[in-house]
């Protein structure tokens, strides 16, 4: 039997034993959290304990959590809830919103639909090293021939590069332009210690299944005091933000990762050092090899390299074929043969990013694996460019 080996934990990450094992007895909550008898008993206090674990780990307020979906949910309510707020308070004010060149879709695509509304975005560059371009940002802000910005949305970490950007210096100089932030920790979560306390954003969004918990369940993080119209109006739930009944078994795996604040801790060391030896090894394995953002702040878990004379998608295959899963730029553009926006943004030309590969290792990742994908990519990239070289 083939070993399989996952270094696609950007994409998704597995489920957590400790999760898994719990899982028939929060089946068995099936009440309804609202309900007042016994049966919403069990579900209401999962509900609150999960509220508070997920504030205790991001450094909030527990009636700041909105439960939602998942992270693409988190990122739409955040960023039309602000707008339809504000054009329900003014409807004849300009809105301006910025945001960061290497955005999720579910931020870009949800601008492209709130411009049809009237919204205006410009875009905060990102430069070749990976980092946010923070002298066009202040230009962004201070530019007195536009309409005033009114909100900043720009992702804490990134899903390809792992880079980690400097949200609380961004958040102050949005301040000072009067301006509210929405962040997008969604790769941050479980991989660095966060306090959304500390960053003083105004918005902050987050998915469970990238945190060893299930899919269908999501947080996004409203600063007490701010008000956003929800995107699904319905029983009230969420304190009027999100309607709909809760995903109680979501919830409560995701309640169960938080407790693990410790965990989050050990493994920022252990896989920051499997990382970097990930790293120091391709260097000298494979040939012409570079590095993506490598000299920025990053997560521990992200490797982004370019192989020249290697297309990425030729690369995946074969790993696959071996037993490997890695990704090319985001999963969610995966089986698009574009390359990826994000990359192109930061200055790649299409064949730097067509020959990128994106390797994340995650929690259960090991020493043997990661000399056992060694071994397979190097054999791999040899064979794939003597094979270019014949044709
Ligand atoms: C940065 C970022 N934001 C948002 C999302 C979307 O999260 P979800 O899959 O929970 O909708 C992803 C998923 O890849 C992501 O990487």
């Amino acid at each position: 039997v083939q070993k399989q080996i996952y270094f696609d934990h950007n994409a998704t990450t597995p489920i957590r034993s400790e999760v898994l094992q719990k899982i028939p007895h929060w089946l068995s909550q099936w009440g309804n959290a609202s309900s007042i008898h016994w049966a919403g008993r069990g579900p209401k206090t999962i509900l609150r304990d999960t509220r508070q674990s997920f504030a205790d780990l991001v450094g909030c307020h527990p009636l700041e959590v909105v439960f939602t979906s998942g992270g693409s949910e988190s990122n739409n309510l955040a960023l039309k809830g602000v707008f339809q707020n504000l054009r329900l308070q003014n409807p004849q004010a300009p809105l301006r919103f910025l945001v960061g060149a290497m955005e999720h879709p579910s931020i870009t695509k949800t601008c492209l639909a709130l411009m049809k509304l009237g919204l205006q975005i410009d875009t905060i560059p990102v430069l070749r090293s990976g980092e946010v371009d923070l002298e066009s940002y202040e230009r962004l802000l201070t530019d007195s021939t536009r309409p005033k910005v009114t909100l900043v949305s720009h992702m804490t970490a990134n899903n390809e590069t792992g880079v980690v950007f400097p949200i609380k210096k961004m958040v102050k100089l949005a301040r000072q332009a009067g301006a509210l932030f929405h962040t997008d920790a969604v790769q941050a979560l479980g991989k660095i210690p966060l306090s959304l306390e500390h960053l003083d954003v105004d918005f902050a969004s987050f998915s469970a299944h990238k945190f060893y918990s299930l899919k269908g369940s999501g947080v996004l993080c409203v600063k007490k005091g701010l008000q956003i119209e929800p995107l699904i109006h319905g029983g009230g739930q969420e304190r009027q933000r999100r309607g709909g009944t809760e995903n109680i078994l979501a919830i409560a795996a995701l309640g169960e990762m938080c407790k693990q604040k410790d965990e989050v801790l050990i493994q920022y060391e252990r896989v920051t050092k499997l990382r970097n030896s990930l790293e120091a090894q391709m260097r000298e394995r494979v040939s012409g090899i570079l590095f993506t953002g490598a000299q920025c702040k990053r997560v521990p878990n992200t490797s982004s390299v370019i192989i020249p004379e290697v297309d990425g998608e030729t690369l995946l295959m074969n790993l696959d074929m071996e037993g490997f899963a890695v990704s090319t730029g985001a999963a969610c553009s995966s089986g698009s043969p574009e390359p990826s926006p994000g990359l192109l943004a930061m200055g790649l030309t299409r064949k730097e990013a067509q020959s990128s590969l994106r390797i994340s290792l995650g929690w259960s990742s090991t020493e043997e694996e990661v000399e056992l994908f060694l071994q397979k990519l190097e054999q791999i990239v040899v064979r794939v460019r003597s094979l270019n070289n014949s044709k």
